[in-house]
């Protein structure tokens, strides 16, 4: 299809939309918000929001990560939705699209391809973590409190180079089916059901932890700050983890605007997704940190620790192992809707760009990932003593992806739509071109766009990187 050619002439008026090729969209409003907040909700919440938050230092980390989804996140949100929604293509063609004169501007959705392969190359790793936990709890391997038996349930796991493989392929042969039932039917269809009985679980699972003797030190720990655990890196990290968490910087936001019906709120779409995204991170805090000071865990322990603490909780609890089961499925499923709004920014790229149909654009993806996300895959393994800027592959796609690669576009997203795309494209598209009343909401946004959120993430990108030391 042409749609570079023709949203180039594009008009922000309503007329001209109805004549755009028509793409599979989500069918109802709902479906829009579920299968965003699909995309948002994921091993961020349960494995990499606890994970950072012990490793940075608890609270404090936490009141960078709120700071930054509201001053960067959601700005950078709605501009990714709002030029999606305006192009209807893939982040690389959306931007191409939108850029009324010659200048590369869709450099962003290509730094966005290589972000969304930095991304699922170790995504794709946790979550085939997560579905090989569903058979332990399964046997009833890992219900325990002891910290030797759960470590040594998940080490045994990591360093077995063809488990790693194993389940890190079966994870992404299960996310490509998902993608090959197309996007209305197969993203709506796995988020709506299943992210309100997480919810549930993981409450529950709160409670317990909770209740644990010597549960409040994990609540110090989560809710009050130590300032001087503030430095470059915790706040690189807390900017870092905005970004993971709502899916943006790297284009599928922009991906999913080009699905969402033209009657679309998108700022109330986005403001939504955000704060339900971050209950659910607190949430898991609140359900992890506890039980990891009541049972003596290390905070910092890394990508392990949800693996190591989770068990124990069960452990103590009746039924436990049962709901173990549950919870880690429920996991495996959150983890699907996020993994399908990554895969789909190459498979639309593939698609509609490189023109295979969408059956060879997804196959081919897959296997791309299979061989690039071996690398994570072996990361504990064979490659463990591979190591670049010393850091494993596993690490060094995590980082770079999510503390240089996200913001980075998150950047230029926001300098584009604040400057380039302009105030008259951007307030037609948020006000659903004049229908909907929130000028003033989305007057404050623009402002943010244009001058707040671009040099916050420019000055935290830049000493992050040590260049003020
Ligand atoms: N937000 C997802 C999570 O928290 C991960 C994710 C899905 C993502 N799509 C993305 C991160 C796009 C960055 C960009 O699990």
């Amino acid at each position: 299809m042409s749609s570079s050619s023709q949203a180039s002439q594009q008009v922000p008026g309503s007329e001209f939309k109805e004549k755009l090729p028509l793409r599979d969209g989500f069918s109802t409003r709902l479906g829009v918000i579920l299968a965003t907040l699909g995309s948002a909700v994921g091993l961020g919440n349960i494995w990499k929001f606890p994970t950072l938050t012990g490793s940075s230092g608890g609270a404090v980390f936490i009141i960078i990560y709120i700071i930054s989804v509201l001053l960067i996140g959601i700005p950078v949100m709605v501009s990714e939705l709002a030029i999606g929604r305006s192009a209807r293509a893939n982040a690389v063609d959306s931007m191409r699209a939108s850029t009324p004169n010659k200048a590369p501007w869709w450099l962003i959705g290509a730094l966005g391809i290589l972000s969304a392969f930095l991304i699922m190359g170790f995504y794709t790793e946790v979550a085939g973590w997560v579905f090989a936990y569903i058979f332990k709890a399964m046997s009833g391997s890992i219900l325990s409190t002891s910290s030797e038996v759960t470590t040594a349930a998940f080490t045994s796991l990591v360093t077995n180079p063809v488990l790693s493989l194993v389940w890190q392929w079966v994870d992404l042969v299960i996310v490509g089916a998902v993608i090959l039932f197309g996007v209305s039917k197969g993203i709506e269809r796995v988020t709506k059901t299943l992210i309100p009985v997480l919810l549930v679980l993981l409450i529950v699972v709160a409670i317990r932890s909770l209740t644990l003797p010597g549960a409040g030190e994990g609540l110090e720990f989560l809710f009050k700050p130590d300032l001087s655990k503030v430095t470059a890196s915790t706040l690189l990290a807390g900017v870092g983890l905005a970004f993971f968490k709502l899916s943006i910087g790297m284009g599928a936001m922009i991906t999913y605007g080009s699905y969402f019906r033209q009657d679309q709120n998108i700022s109330g779409t986005a403001l939504r997704v955000a704060f339900s995204d971050m209950s659910i991170a607190l949430l898991a805090g609140v359900a992890i940190f506890p039980a990891v000071f009541a049972y003596g865990f290390q905070p910092d322990a890394g990508p392990s620790l949800v693996f190591l603490t989770i068990p124990s909780v069960f452990a103590s609890m009746p039924a436990g192992n049962f709901f173990m089961v549950i919870f880690f499925i429920l996991t495996f499923i959150a983890s699907i809707g996020a993994q399908v709004s990554l895969l789909e920014v190459l498979v639309s790229y593939v698609n509609e760009h490189l023109k295979l149909n969408r059956k060879a654009a997804t196959i081919y993806s897959v296997l791309g990932l299979a061989v690039f996300g071996s690398l994570a895959a072996l990361s504990s393994s064979l490659l463990s003593n591979v190591k670049l800027f010393g850091l494993t592959f596993f690490d060094l796609f995590d980082f770079t992806s999510s503390n240089i690669f996200l913001p980075v576009g998150g950047l230029f997203i926001c300098i584009f739509v604040g400057w380039v795309w302009g105030k008259e494209k951007f307030f037609a598209a948020m006000t659903n071109n004049g229908t909907l009343n929130n000028k003033g909401f989305v007057s404050f946004l623009f402002f943010l766009i244009r001058f707040v959120s671009p040099v916050l993430v420019l000055l935290v990108l830049l000493n992050g990187l040590g260049v003020f030391s």
